[in-house]
Formats: C-alpha cells, sequence, structure tokens
C-alpha cells in the first residue's frame, strides 16, 4: 500500500506526521511512503532526508491523494481535504469526532475510512500509540519554558556574591499527562513545585516527579478508576474548598501552569481575576487548557497578555506546533505505530480489523458509515479497583471450635512424627552397635526440637533466627575440631564437612544480619 503525508495547511502548523525516521520503519512495513514535498520542512526535515529514508516526493497535495491509499496527517482534516478524498481511502490524523459532527458526515459521504488519532483507547497496549498523551508532554514541557521566558528570573535559587536569590515557587493545577510533565520540567530547572488534582490517586506520581501535593481534606473526593483515569465535574462544596486553597497560594507562587480538563466538557474555572489580582508583579500563568476556554478567568485563547498588576498569562494553544521537531518524532512514532498494528502481516497489506479494540476505538467512519462512538473496550483504561474481600468475622463460638480443631490437628501430626521416629530408632536400634545408637538418639532428638522450635517462627523474625543459629553452628565447629585429630579418616571426613557447612551458616547469618541492620540505618 502507498502511505502519503500532507503539509499542514492550517497556518503556523510546524509539525508532520512522518519523519525520515518513522518513514523508514512504515517502508519496513511493506508500503511506500509518498511525502508532499516541503512538507516537513518546518519540522527541519528536507524532501533530500524523505529520499534517503526511501520516500518519494509528489508536489501538491492533489498529486499526494489521487497516488496513495492512505492519507496521513496532523490537523484534523479540512473540509476542502475530504473533498478531494476518494472513497476507499484510509485517513489518519486528529480529528476530535465528538466536536467535528459535519466532518463525520463528509468523511462518511465520501465513503473513508477515517482513523481520529485522538480515539485511540487509552489502554496500556495502545500506549504507543497515544498521540494525546505525546503531545500533552510535550505541551507540559513548553508550557515551562514559555513561563521562564516570561519570568524575569532564575528557576533555580541561587547563593551569589551579588546577592541570595530564591528558588522561584511553581503551582501547577491538574496532574495529568501534561501537568506530570510540567513538574518534572520546572523541577528540573530547580523550582519548588507544588501541585493539586481532584484525583487524590495522583498525589504518588506528583511526589515521584519531585513535586509536593497540595492535600485538600475532603472527604467526597474523586476515584480517577472509576472514570478511566479522567476527572468527573466536582461538587460545589469540594470546587469552594478547592478555590479557598488556591487563593491562600495565589500570593505565594510565582508561576501558575493550569491543565486541568474534564472530558467533554469546558475547562473548569479555577484560578479567578481575584486570585490573578492577589499574585506578585511578574508573576506568569501558562494556561494549558485556553482551547477550551481556559482555567484561568483572564485567559485569552492563542494570546500573551499582561494584566494590570503585572502579571502575564500565557493563552497559546498551539504549544505542540512551538517544538516542531520533538512533537513531530513523537506523532510519527505514533502513527507509524498505529500503521503496524493495521500491518499484522508486515507484507504491505492493511488489514483494517475492527475486531481489535484500539484499531476500532479509533475508527470514526469505516464502509459508508460513522462508527464513532466506539464500544467501550473491553479492557478498562485503568482498572477499577477490586473490592477488598473482609475476612468473615467468627462468632466466639465458632473461634472455639476452630482453636480446637487446629490443636487436635497440630497433636495429631506431632504423635505421628514421634511414632515415625520411635519406629526409625527400632529399627536402627536393631543392626547398630549400642556406642552409635546413643549419638543415634542424642541426634533424632536434636533433629526433633529443632524442628519444632523453628517451624512455627514467623517468617518476618527468620533472619533474627540465623543470627541465634549461628551460636549453635560455633557448637558444632567446636565439637568438629575436638573429633577431627581422632585419625579415623571418616570421622575426619564427617567433621570437616560439618566445619564447612557451618561456617557458611556463620558466615552467611553475619551477611544477612548486616543487611537487615542495613536496613534500618538512616544513611
Ligand atoms: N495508556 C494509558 O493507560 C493512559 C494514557 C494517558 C493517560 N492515562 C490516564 O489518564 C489520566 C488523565 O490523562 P490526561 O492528562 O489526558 O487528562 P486530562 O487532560 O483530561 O486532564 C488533566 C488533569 O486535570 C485534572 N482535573 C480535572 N478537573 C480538575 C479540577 N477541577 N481541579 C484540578 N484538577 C483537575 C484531571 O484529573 C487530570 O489529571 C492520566 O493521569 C492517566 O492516569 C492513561
Amino acid at each position: 500500500m502507498k502511505v502519503g503525508a500532507l503539509e499542514e495547511a492550517f497556518p503556523g502548523e510546524t509539525r508532520v506526521a512522518v519523519t525520515p525516521a518513522s518513514a523508514a520503519h512504515i517502508v519496513k512495513l511493506g508500503h511506500q511512503v509518498v511525502v508532499q514535498a516541503g512538507a516537513g520542512s518546518a519540522s527541519g526535515f528536507s524532501d533530500a532526508d524523505y529520499l534517503k529514508a526511501g520516500a518519494t516526493i509528489k508536489g501538491s497535495a492533489a498529486d499526494l491523494v489521487s497516488a496513495v491509499d492512505v492519507v496521513v496527517k496532523v490537523r484534523q482534516p479540512t473540509e476542502a481535504e475530504i473533498a478531494c478524498l476518494k472513497a476507499d481511502q484510509t485517513l489518519i490524523s486528529f480529528f476530535y469526532p465528538g466536536q467535528n459532527a459535519d466532518l463525520l458526515q463528509k468523511a462518511k459521504e465520501k465513503g473513508v475510512t477515517a482513523v481520529a488519532m485522538d480515539m485511540v483507547p487509552r489502554i496500556s497496549r495502545a500506549q504507543k500509540m497515544d498521540a494525546l498523551s505525546s503531545m500533552a508532554n510535550i505541551a507540559g514541557y513548553r508550557a515551562v519554558i514559555e513561563a521562564a521566558n516570561n519570568f524575569g528570573r532564575f528557576f533555580t535559587g541561587q547563593v551569589t556574591a551579588a546577592g541570595k536569590v530564591a528558588p522561584a515557587k511553581v503551582l501547577v493545577i491538574g496532574a495529568g499527562v501534561a501537568g506530570l510533565a510540567a513538574i518534572g520540567a520546572a523541577r528540573g530547572l530547580g523550582a519548588i513545585v507544588r501541585a493539586f488534582d481532584v484525583r487524590p490517586e495522583v498525589a504518588e506520581q506528583i511526589e515521584s516527579m519531585g513535586g509536593e501535593f497540595l492535600f485538600l481534606d475532603f472527604s467526597d473526593s474523586q476515584d480517577g478508576a472509576a472514570t478511566g483515569g479522567y476527572a468527573a465535574p466536582s461538587s460545589p462544596e469540594f470546587r469552594a474548598k478547592q478555590l479557598e486553597l488556591f487563593r491562600a497560594q495565589a500570593p505565594e507562587v510565582d508561576i501558575v501552569i493550569t491543565t486541568a480538563l474534564i472530558p467533554g466538557r469546558d475547562a473548569p474555572k479555577l484560578w479567578t481575576a481575584d486570585m490573578v489580582a492577589a499574585m506578585k508583579s511578574g508573576s506568569v500563568i501558562v494556561d494549558l487548557a485556553a482551547e477550551r476556554g481556559g482555567n484561568c478567568d483572564l485567559t485569552v485563547p492563542d494570546e500573551k497578555i499582561v494584566t494590570e498588576n503585572g502579571v502575564t498569562i500565557v493563552g497559546y494553544t498551539d504549544f505542540p506546533s512551538r517544538m516542531g521537531a520533538q512533537a513531530s518524532e513523537l506523532y510519527a512514532n505514533n502513527i507509524r505505530h498505529f500503521i503496524a498494528d493495521l500491518t499484522p502481516g508486515k507484507d504491505g497489506v492493511i488489514n483494517h480489523n475492527m475486531e481489535d479494540d484500539v484499531i476500532r476505538g479509533a475508527t470514526v467512519t469505516r464502509d459508508g458509515a460513522i462508527t464513532f462512538p466506539p464500544p467501550s473496550p473491553k479492557i478498562a483504561a485503568i482498572a477499577a479497583q477490586k473490592p477488598k474481600e473482609k475476612p468473615k468475622e467468627l462468632s466466639l463460638a465458632e473461634k472455639r471450635a476452630k482453636e480446637s480443631a487446629d490443636f487436635r490437628a497440630q497433636t495429631r501430626s506431632q504423635f505421628t512424627l514421634l511414632g515415625i521416629g520411635a519406629l526409625l530408632v527400632l529399627v536402627v536400634g536393631l543392626y547398630a552397635p549400642p556406642s552409635f545408637l546413643g549419638h543415634f538418639i542424642v541426634f533424632v532428638l536434636a533433629c526433633f526440637v529443632g524442628f519444632q522450635v523453628i517451624w512455627n517462627v514467623s517468617h518476618s523474625l527468620h533472619t533474627p533466627l540465623m543470627a541465634v543459629t549461628n551460636a549453635i553452628s560455633g557448637i558444632v565447629i567446636l565439637g568438629a575440631l575436638l573429633q577431627i585429630g581422632l585419625g579415623s579418616s571418616w570421622v575426619v571426613a564427617l567433621s570437616a564437612a560439618s566445619v564447612l557447612i557451618a561456617t557458611i551458616n556463620i558466615v552467611g547469618g553475619f551477611l544477612v544480619t548486616r543487611r537487615m541492620l542495613a536496613m534500618f540505618q538512616k544513611s
């Protein structure tokens, strides 16, 4: 099949859906790759690079579309682009079918198979195709770079001859993919980072990125697992508490990066005008939710404004595009992995398997029908926690009955063991010399007592127990040393073996004990 990458028509868009590196991978799948002339130039890839990777170049979009079976691009298609497509062609790009009913209808009428990269289900297997996450990661990182660019100070604290500089304080609201990337980038630059999310389960992720989770003591907190990892609208009481928390942070923080989104809704307003007014002059707000109305009351989408009290509010909606080379590389990888899933035989033949959760989830039109919304995937994005089974509470009578049954079973097993031991001693006694029998009985009793003592020790106490057995090993070595000079080769061999085994026990015991003690040492 022929896979063709269009040049993006959207003004200012620098990304491209196929890079030279991804073209080489697609060629390995048995496809031919065609790229529109100049499609990669805004992200730093020349036509010559594509030719080297085994792709061919077509001069115009119309030429390219008429020559290929699969059209790949980044932004959602324009109506004109859909009009150029032929029936039975496949289009792979962002599509946002929920917000673009007309476009969906047009794609259906044309009979094209439309694959929406924004609809790839967020299940583990599909992570390599998750373009939303790739782009959110870039947006989070770029938000910090934009903030640093507009913030007239260091992020990191410094002590210099000219004076002491306090580290910048960054507040990240919403700790999804973009928020976590922002926390990582801001920490990397040396800032103190605080973060908040309605889903308390992200606290650990925030902390692992070096941020401090702002905890809101509220019984009605959300369980993200119940909503597939996404947030649901908060209750008015929760929202009031949340705003109270932010209001207290406003005069303190230098940078606010907001990323809070709720699927299928406008962005929640979380940074109100009075919070902006309470911020220090020179502070920066970067609103990553600007495209969906913004988390800040004063955000102007696609613009950067400075308020009367000197706070810069960045409302750009094209953060991934501002890092064209990186964004193209990741998006092109997502696309080539999707094409790999569509080409299971690696033979250049597309098998659009609608039984596959990922392919089905992302396909929004096929065979002249709209296939959006897809049925929910068989595997949930984030598995809901199974309720833990509570151990059954036993009544007093049941407890007593269980205890006496346990005691009976234990006694029975002990008597059986004793019986077997006695029988063995009898058998040995019938044949062995009397001098041996004395030692043998002591040996059997030692085994029995040792077994009884150690068997019931809980696992957590096995390590200290090993340390104690060192003392016993010492006695064994002493005994062996007393016997080793008796002359008989048997005695020498057995003594040597017992010295060896006891030494292993002693050295091992010391090593394990050292490790155990190290676990409790502070540094
Ligand atoms: N393949 C996968 O398994 C996979 C891939 C990507 C994401 N995910 C999961 O999905 C989650 C959400 O991903 P996303 O980044 O696309 O989310 P998103 O862009 O929809 O939302 C961003 C964040 O804003 C938070 N938020 C919403 N309302 C808020 C409010 N009022 N106050 C504070 N925060 C608020 C959300 O909880 C979310 O963490 C991730 O954290 C992750 O657990 C899973």
